[in-house]
């Protein structure tokens, strides 16, 4: 029977909006998260027109990763990563997107990341747009409803990938390019917020700007695809999708058919453009009932078809139950939300655990696909307690990843072709639901808390100890 290849890439997943800090260090511009504020599970977090005096931006600090890379590749090395998922800050490179000329500083800053990879073998896997998007580009086009950003997007792939051609083998486009489904995707993903100051939750939404920002994401991640292939035909470039996985409340027909809406509606929608080529049949049925009339411009959908992914990314938290009977209890989540499922336990900011919903879900990607998969997040957010000793003893977060590797090893089984596994914020990292420090996922504590307080110090946690051997193991010693 078969098992993880044996250059399955183990590794760590990363986004440099709630992990580098250094915000307007040597030039670089604002992105649409150091517009944000922090926030909590009860609070909302909010966004802002203009930096306001005396209030926290969690993304200005973040963890520090601009001051501390050496020390937390040496850390990911030790615990025998094989890949590091991080992004690029765009506004490091082009502060308004706008930019002719990058800016110098921020192309050597990663050049020096890729090189403290590259030494201890750790192959850097590169996330293009992870919910960075110049806040200038908000400001002057309404973020990606504006067709102006195709050519800023690609003005900047072209000068990574040229730059990075002999560093870098394996892009991602844009983190969960689905958020843009959704309400929330305007402030993370769309940028379709000009003007707007106040809580993310609150957002006056347009359905038609999303999705004409969609489009445009579309568009512009199938041209970064069949450039970064002309650039160096060695170049992997994939999709990234949040992955919402979900199951009928009932075995009431209806339910089944709501849920088959809703993974459509969710998921299917935007892979299937990123994978096939082209939008899915039931696209023309759903713009219909939501008064959407994209623009296209000539050529677009040839420019869809010409630029396929090469393999298939997604985030992985938790599942949700789908039912049209108004009367059942809602659950919390990564994006959405949905209705509770009664055989599940949830995190404490009440995500769904369900590592069997992994392997289904690793089942039915690949069934409907066919090309290489790879978990790019998956993880627990929690909150940690620091002993006196300086020890972090979380049991929880072990038996979590155990539970969902074991379920990935299952789809392997089954025949799924599965790359690599980069759990998510494989040290501690600000949220980016509710911009906290609280909810941590990493398998090293950093000393920064909800405030702004802390020295940024490194520690392992016992977790660091335990995924050190699931990789030494390939996946055996669980
Ligand atoms: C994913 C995002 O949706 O979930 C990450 O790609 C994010 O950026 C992660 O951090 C976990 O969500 P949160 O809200 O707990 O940080």
């Amino acid at each position: 029977m078969k098992t993880f290849r044996e250059d399955f890439l183990w590794g760590g997943a990363t986004a440099a909006n709630q992990y580098e800090g250094a915000w307007d260090v040597d030039g670089k511009g604002a992105s649409v998260s150091d517009m944000c504020t922090n926030g909590s599970h009860t609070v909302p977090k909010r966004v802002t027109t203009a930096i306001e005096e005396g209030t926290l931006y969690p993304s200005h600090e973040a963890t520090d990763f601009y001051h501390h890379y050496k020390e937390d590749i040496a850390l990911f090395a030790e615990m025998g990563f094989k890949t590091f998922r991080m992004s690029i800050n765009w506004t490091r490179i082009f502060p308004t997107g706008m930019e002719e000329k990058p800016l110098e500083a921020g192309l050597q800053f990663y050049d020096n990341v890729f090189d403290e990879c590259l030494k201890y073998g750790i192959e850097p896997l590169v996330t293009i747009s992870h919910y960075e998007l110049p806040y200038a580009l908000v400001e002057k086009y309404n973020g990606w409803e504006g067709r102006e950003c195709i050519q800023y997007y690609l003005n900047y792939c072209e000068t990574i990938f040229n730059r990075y051609k002999n560093k870098v083998k394996y892009w991602l486009t844009f983190n969960e390019i689905n958020a843009g489904t959704m309400a929330f995707g305007n402030v993370l993903s769309t940028g379709t917020i000009q003007g707007y100051s106040g809580p993310i939750t609150e957002v006056p939404d347009s359905v038609q700007a999303r999705y004409q920002a969609l489009h445009h994401m579309f568009v512009a991640s199938a041209k970064a695809v069949k450039m970064g292939h002309e650039i160096n035909s060695d170049f992997k470039i994939g999709c990234m999708i949040a992955f919402m996985t979900s199951y009928p409340y009932t075995c009431n027909p209806t339910d089944m058919l709501e849920v088959q809406r809703a993974m459509r509606d969710s998921n299917w929608y935007c892979s299937d453009v990123q994978v096939r080529g082209a939008y899915p049949a039931f696209a023309e049925r759903f713009w219909e009932e939501n008064n959407i009339s994209l623009k296209m411009e000539d050529g677009d959908l040839e420019v869809l078809k010409e630029g396929t992914v090469d393999y298939y990314t997604f985030s992985y938290y938790m599942s949700n139950c789908v039912t049209l009977d108004p009367g059942a209890e809602q659950t919390e989540g990564n994006l959405l939300g949905g209705v509770k499922n009664p055989y599940l336990k949830a995190s404490d900011w009440g995500w769904q655990i369900d590592p069997q919903g992994l392997h289904y879900t690793l089942n039915e990607i690949y069934g409907r696909y066919n090309i290489p998969l790879m978990v790019v997040e998956n993880g627990l957010g929690a909150v940690d307690k620091l002993e006196e000793d300086g020890t972090v003893n979380d049991d929880y977060r072990i038996n979590y990843f155990r539970d969902h590797i074991k379920e990935m090893e299952e789809a392997v089984k089954d025949g799924v072709d599965l790359m690599g596994y980069t759990p998510w914020g494989c040290i501690d990292l600000v949220s980016a639901s509710t911009g906290e420090m609280a909810k941590r996922y990493g398998f090293i504590y950093v000393d920064k808390y909800d405030d702004g307080t802390g020295d940024l110090s490194r520690r392992k946690k016992k977790s660091f100890d335990w995924y050190k051997k699931v990789i030494s193991s390939n996946g055996k010693n669980l």
